[in-house]
C-alpha cells in the first residue's frame, strides 16, 4: 500500500518538536512537546485529566490542527505530506463509533472499502483480524450484542484493517474492568510483537508498566518526564515511610545520609530512604535526637507516588 519512497529508513515512527496548540477559547493545551517514538516501540503518554494527551493525538491523527510544531510519521511531514503519514498509522479513540447495527464483518470490510481496500482483499484482512481478537465467531452477529470486551477488540481489529504500522489508542482501556483490559493487553502485544508500533494514552499506571517500553508524562501541556520505563522504575527504587511521632519534634531534624526527611504536621515525619538502606539507621538517628516513634507505615503504590510528585496533587487518579 505505502510506496517505499514516501517514508524515509530509519526515521522515527513518530516524530514531534515543540508542538504548541492553543485553542480558541485560549487554553494552552499544549506548550511546546518534544518526542519521538522509534519503530517497534511501545509507548506510553501517561497523565492527568485535561494534560493535553487527546490533544497531541488529535494533532497527530489530523482531527486537531496545531497552533505551531512539526509532526512526522516514518519521516513523512505531516503538514506537507498529509495523506502519505496518514495512511501510515491507525486510531483507535476513546469513544465506541461504530454502528451498533451493523455486523463485525461488514464493519471491518466497509471501513477498509473508505480506505480504497478492494473488497476481497478486505474480506481476507477481516477475518485474519477477527480471528486474532478473538471475534471470528461473532463476526455475522449484531455488534450490538458484544460484550463490552469485545466491542473494544472490533475497534483494535477495524483499526487494524489498513495494516497500520503505527497504531494509536487513546485510553483503550478506560472504564473497563480489569479482565477485559488484561484481554485487551494480550491483544496489544500481539500486535506490537507482530511488528507495529503502539502509542497508548492512559490513566492507568499498571498499565503502562505493564505494556510500554518507553513513555512521557505529560501534564498541563508540559512533558514532566520521558524515557524508558525501566529507568522510571529505577529511579523508583525507593521506599517510603511515613512516621508517627510521640511528643514533640526536635527544631532540628537529624539528618540521615542518603535519604530526605521531613515532618508532614507536627507528629509526623516523612521519609524517602533508597530500597537497600537499613532501617536500623534511621531508628539509630531518631533516638539520638530524641524521636519517640509511636508507628510507622509505607507510603502507598510507588509508581502512583512518583506520578503525584511529578503532576502535582491535582492529579487524581481514575480509580
Ligand atoms: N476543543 C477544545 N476547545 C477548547 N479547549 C479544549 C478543547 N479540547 C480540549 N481543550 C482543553 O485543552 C486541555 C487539554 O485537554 P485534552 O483533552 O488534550 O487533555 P487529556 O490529557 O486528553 O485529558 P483526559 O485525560 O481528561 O482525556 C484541557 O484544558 C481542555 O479543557
Ligand atoms: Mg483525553
Amino acid at each position: 500500500m505505502i510506496p517505499a519512497s514516501d517514508t524515509v529508513p530509519g526515521a522515527p515512527a513518530l516524530r514531534i518538536r515543540d508542538l504548541r496548540k492553543t485553542y480558541d477559547n485560549g487554553v494552552q493545551a499544549l506548550k511546546g512537546v518534544s518526542l519521538d517514538v522509534l519503530p517497534g516501540d511501545f509507548y506510553a503518554l501517561l497523565g492527568p485529566n485535561g494534560a493535553g494527551k487527546s490533544t497531541l493525538i488529535g494533532i497527530v491523527s489530523s482531527l486537531v490542527n496545531k497552533t505551531a510544531g512539526e509532526v512526522s510519521l516514518f519521516g513523512v511531514d505531516l503538514h506537507a505530506q498529509r495523506a502519505a503519514a496518514m495512511r501510515l498509522m491507525g486510531l483507535v479513540p476513546q469513544e465506541l463509533n461504530f454502528n451498533f447495527f451493523e455486523k463485525p464483518l461488514d464493519i471491518l470490510v466497509n471501513y477498509a472499502g473508505f480506505y480504497g481496500i478492494p473488497r476481497g482483499e478486505a474480506l481476507v484482512r477481516a477475518e485474519e483480524e477477527l480471528k486474532r481478537a478473538l471475534l471470528w465467531d461473532k463476526a455475522r452477529t449484531m455488534a450490538r450484542t458484544l460484550s463490552g470486551g469485545m466491542k473494544r477488540r472490533l475497534m483494535i481489529a477495524r483499526a487494524m484493517m489498513t495494516r497500520p504500522r503505527l497504531l494509536i489508542l487513546d485510553e483503550p482501556t478506560a472504564g473497563v474492568d480489569i479482565e477485559i483490559r488484561r484481554g485487551m493487553w494480550q491483544t496489544l502485544k500481539e500486535i506490537n510483537a507482530a511488528g507495529t508500533t503502539i502509542i497508548l494514552t492512559t490513566h492507568y499506571l499498571e498499565e503502562a508498566e505493564s505494556l510500554c517500553r518507553n513513555l512521557a508524562i505529560i501534564d498541563h501541556g508540559v512533558i514532566v518526564e520521558q524515557g524508558p520505563m525501566r529507568a522510571l522504575l529505577a529511579k523508583l527504587d525507593v521506599e517510603g515511610f511515613l512516621f508517627d511521632i510521640d511528643g514533640e519534634l526536635p527544631r532540628e531534624l537529624p539528618q540521615i545520609e542518603g535519604a530526605t526527611l521531613h515532618a508532614t504536621d507536627d507528629h509526623t515525619l516523612d521519609l524517602d530512604m533508597p530500597r537497600a538502606m537499613d532501617l536500623n539507621r534511621v531508628f539509630a538517628a531518631f533516638e539520638a535526637a530524641g524521636i519517640r516513634v509511636r508507628s510507622m507505615r509505607t507510603k502507598s503504590n510507588r509508581l502512583e507516588e512518583l506520578f503525584v510528585r511529578l503532576t502535582g496533587n491535582h492529579a487524581q487518579q481514575a480509580a
